[in-house]
């Protein structure tokens, strides 16, 4: 394919405005010529800020348009597979804000029309293209820190969601925890066999409410014998806390957190920096961008793209896994796992 790439994006709430703004003004190669909300207001305010000139209220009129290559998936995640199936009826490459769904069946189902009409797919795991989490999977990858034997990454949000947002969302497991599922398999550079998961509400009662957990520590077995753990809470008060830390036969390999800027104050009683960058917006801008710039160029250029739906299928066993697992209070195997 040459020229520019044309672009509709599907969904302007939090995620959406921050795929439409690199598109129009951080990937060349990219044209973004619609964005579509069942909230005109929202799409309005997309539309101004990224000079987009077509606003329509619902994802099949961005698929009638044949002047649109490719969308990106911004919608509720319910929504994923039957505007998966339909984009690529339509011929359009679709990539699509994770998870792709809740349900193996209705990923399973947006594979195959995929599949069978040839389109490229891929799915928002943002932080593989995080500069630090990169170094990290070279270390490991090249060998720098011998073989990996133990896994840990710390992922703690700053504050909660509504309590609305919990049901919906399938809860800490599939919501929050399926990108750091992706970074375990990813960073690593192999599967996970077994989990253990271990769930508590210790934030807001209301999660109760919700059979929801805000606090979640799940250990997990690499098919290699490796072991890990995520750690997972809904609440840190110090802003986004995001960690990992590989121990490997030959050494180890950490990344701290991201701050906005560098500075350490040094006075008569302690030493201290600011706090780090508050959350998932600030603290994965690059990623963000990154993404979307290699998804164009996978089209344009006709390349395998960076996350495949088979690729993020996996994280969301591991997920639908950990729920079994914290519910029954028992290792769970992920062939236990079935569609
Ligand atoms: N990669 C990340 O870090 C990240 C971060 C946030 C959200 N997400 C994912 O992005 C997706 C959206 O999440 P969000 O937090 O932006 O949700 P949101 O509820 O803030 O926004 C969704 C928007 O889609 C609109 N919408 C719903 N159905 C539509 C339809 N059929 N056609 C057009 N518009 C429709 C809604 O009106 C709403 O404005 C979810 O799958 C979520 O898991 C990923």
């Amino acid at each position: 394919m040459s020229g520019r790439l044309r672009f509709g994006v599907i969904g302007a709430g939090r995620i959406g405005p921050v795929h439409a703004e690199n598109l129009a003004f951080r990937v060349p190669q990219a044209e973004l010529a619609v964005i579509a909300d069942l909230r005109p207001e929202a799409a309005q305010a997309v539309a101004a800020r990224c000079n987009i000139p077509r606003m329509v209220s619902t994802g099949e009129e961005v698929l009638a348009d044949p002047g649109i290559d490719a969308i990106v998936l911004c919608s509720p995640t319910d929504t994923h597979a039957d505007l998966i199936v339909a984009a690529a009826k339509a011929g359009k490459h679709i990539f699509c804000e994770k998870p792709i769904s809740l349900s193996l069946k209705e990923i399973d189902r947006a594979l195959a029309a995929v599949e069978a009409a040839g389109v490229k797919l891929q799915v928002g795991f943002n932080r593989r293209f995080d500069s630090n989490f990169l170094r990290v999977r070279q270390a490991v990858a090249s060998g720098e820190i011998g073989t990996p034997n133990l896994f840990h990454i710390v992922s703690r949000d700053p504050f909660p969601p509504p309590l609305s947002y919990l049901r919906p969302s399938g809860g800490i497991f599939l919501d929050m925890m399926v990108h750091d599922f992706d970074m375990a398999c990813f960073l690593m550079g192999e599967e996970v066999e077994e989990v253990y998961a271990a769930g508590a509400v210790m934030v807001d009662p209301g999660f109760a409410a919700e059979e929801d957990f805000d606090t979640a520590v799940v250990m997990l077995r690499f098919k290699s014998g490796a072991i890990g753990t995520v750690d997972n809470s809904r609440k840190s008060t110090f802003g986004y806390d995001q960690r990992v830390e590989i121990l490997g036969s030959k050494g180890k390999i950490a990344t701290e957190n991201r701050y906005p800027n560098q500075v350490v104050v040094s006075g008569e009683k302690c030493v201290y920096s600011d706090l780090p960058f508050n959350f998932f917006m600030q603290r994965y801008t690059d990623s963000f961008a990154a993404e979307v710039q290699a998804f164009t160029e996978s089209v344009l250029e006709d390349k395998p793209v960076a996350v495949t739906g088979t690729e993020s299928r996996l994280p969301v066993v591991m997920a639908l896994a950990a729920g079994k697992s914290s519910q029954e209070r028992r290792p769970v195997r992920l062939s236990e796992i079935h569609a």
